[in-house]
């Protein structure tokens, strides 16, 4: 193991142990601010004390977290936000996910062996046409009322000034500058091929190298100088100037230099589109969700109509016939990620039939004492592993609007790649795609029709932006990172919310579970599950794998009174709500 990953795994380990200590203000009377680091949560709350609304704190945080939270936040990459009006008592979603460049291919990323080519999620080639800047101008055009450059300036502002690393960044742009030499004092010259690393690529090193060369310390200070200019223009132009401005012609000029595909008509035709949001109903919540490509809406309430089922309540959150149950929720929506969820201009989802109460009858019926096989429910394993880094922030305002948004580069700092001249790194979303036509074995490679690459086709993804309402009020606001455990983490703070009535606190703090249809193992967070609930649930027929940490999900709970809480996730550590 290298030092630089004993270092984050230090960090992990010690964020995992101290989350609970905490002492950060939760409770706020009028509006508040939830993500994953703290410039961006005082920027969002500054926009909403000078009377911006949820959907311009959440847009304002985002820009921020793409210069203070560089691994995830991001004008690069896409995804999804689901709103809460309270002006027309309606939810609303956007979707910004990114999309297939025109140019790309079912098989663009295989070698002779059939099999993706090593190096193929990193790189511009690995990016899809992000939809993140479009996706937020959006949103502002829609139901925006702050002026349009107030929501970005700020971001530039902490490009161009900088701002104080963190421990746990200066840990991730270590590791990732110092990719292959742990010993070094300073980021070597040559860069040569070596992983995927910002290490990799000259333009991300001189991005985020510290201007001495030395290893980031907490405390130091990282200018973005080029990434501030871009922001400027976007303030100045508005998301046109990212599409079919400046910044799309460097984007392009880099496309051309590294071998990506990107061009300036992919990015022209790029749109952000408004999606019906996906509506259940749980214990008298009603819960809304993201519709396709993201799969987390259809599934969280897929999961939730099984789970009503049974009661839950009686048995507690930790028992071992709950986790059984909730398991096999899991299970069965993540067949239906696999088998029915994709791109809906592109596949016909059967959304309605997924979500139905009567769908999830028959679904709840097949769940017995004992663990399904997964193979049972279909004969072919699927998905391979998802990165490490997303982000997700909530929002609520003192009107009652709220946002639920969840945004990505796909892994940790994406392709590894920064635009050269625009300072911003590019997604690796193209890896969401099902990259192996026709192949699905047993590592959880899958290669079925709905997902594959096709020229301006949205990938799947994971993300769960989502809120739940009681009596046409905000009750519940989240979402996740983590890949494909996201509708799983998710799954556990909704539950552990309206289901078991856990304070705010702990229905964030509790250890959550995953199970991914396949591989056909139970994933359970952290050291606490005693060895009586591991025996019950290995007696079942489940397969454990106990420990980690899973998600980061900055939530926000209001109470019947009013009462509103901001519980920042701490299993990632630099989390914040900031509020009034
Ligand atoms: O959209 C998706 O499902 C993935 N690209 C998300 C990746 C992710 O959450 C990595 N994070 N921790």
């Amino acid at each position: 193991m290298t030092a630089s990953r004993i270092a984050i795994g230090f960090v992990l380990i010690s964020s995992a142990l101290s989350w609970r200590a905490s002492v950060a203000q939760e409770t706020f009377r009028s509006q508040v601010v939830v993500c994953q680091e703290g410039e961006a949560a005082l920027a969002g709350r500054e926009v909403l004390r000078r009377g911006g609304n949820a959907i311009d704190s959440a847009i304002a945080t985002a820009f921020a977290l793409a210069v203070t939270h560089p691994a995830a936040g991001n004008i690069g990459g896409g995804g999804f936000i689901v709103a809460y009006l309270a002006g027309s008592r309606e939810v609303v979603t956007v979707d910004f996910r990114e999309m297939a460049p025109k140019a790309s291919t079912e098989t663009m990323y295989l070698g002779p062996d059939g099999l993706p080519k090593p190096g193929h999620r990193k790189g511009p080639r690995a990016a899809g046409v992000p939809g993140t800047v479009r996706g937020l101008g959006l949103a502002h055009a829609r139901w925006g009322q702050a002026p349009w450059a107030d929501l970005v300036r700020p971001a530039a502002r902490l490009a161009r000034d900088g701002f104080k690393v963190s421990a746990t960044l200066a840990s991730g742009l270590n590791s990732q500058l110092f990719a292959r030499r742990d010993d070094a004092d300073a980021v070597p010259e040559d860069l040569g091929p070596r992983g995927d690393h910002l290490a990799d690529f000259a333009a991300s090193v001189a991005a985020f190298k510290k201007p001495d060369g030395t290893r980031w310390r907490e405390g130091d200070l990282l200018i973005q100088r080029d990434l501030a200019d871009t922001l400027d223009r976007i303030a100045a132009n508005g998301a046109d100037e990212f599409y079919t401005g400046d910044t799309a012609r460097k984007t392009v000029a880099h496309m051309a230099k590294l071998g990506g595909v990107i061009t300036l008509d992919d990015l022209a035709a790029y749109q952000a589109k408004v999606r019906p949001p996906i509506r259940g109903t749980f214990k008298g919540f009603d819960v809304y969700g993201m519709g396709p490509p993201a799969s987390g809406g259809i599934l969280i309430v897929q999961m939730l109509n099984i789970l009503e089922r049974f009661d839950l309540k009686a048995d507690g959150p930790r028992s071992p016939r709950t986790l059984h149950r909730v398991t096999e929720a899991m299970r069965r929506g993540f067949y239906t990620r696999a088998t029915a969820i994709a791109d809906p201009d592109f596949v016909e989802v059967p959304v309605d039939r997924l979500i139905s109460k009567q769908y999830a009858d028959e679904l709840a019926k097949s769940i017995g004492d004992k663990a399904t096989p997964s193979a049972s429910l279909a004969p072919f394993p699927i998905l391979g592993a998802e990165g490490a880094h997303t982000t997700h922030l909530s929002t609520l305002d003192a009107k009652g609007n709220a946002v639920a948004m969840t945004y990505t580069l796909e892994e940790g700092y994406g392709s590894k790649s920064v635009v050269e001249g625009a300072g911003y790194l590019l997604n690796n979303e193209m890896g969401d795609f099902n990259l192996v036509p026709g192949r699905t074995d047993a590592t959880g490679r899958i290669g079925t029709p709905a997902n594959l690459i096709a020229p301006r086709k949205r990938m799947l993804s994971s993300q769960s932006p989502t809120i739940a309402l009681k009596d046409g009020k905000v009750r519940l606001v989240t979402g996740s990172p983590g890949g494909r455990t996201i509708p799983n983490t998710t799954l556990w703070v909704v539950l552990n919310a309206l289901e078991f009535g856990l304070s705010p606190r702990d229905a964030v703090d509790a250890p959550r579970t995953h199970h991914p249809w396949f591989p056909d193992v139970l994933n359970m967070e952290g050291q606490s599950w005693d060895a009586a609930t591991r025996e019950a649930l290995t007696s079942m027929g489940h397969k454990l794998k106990v420990g980690g940490i899973q998600g980061d999900a900055h939530t926000i709970v209001v109470d019947p009174d009013g009462t509103i809480h901001g519980v920042a996730d701490r299993r990632r550590r630099t989390s914040r709500a900031e509020g009034d």
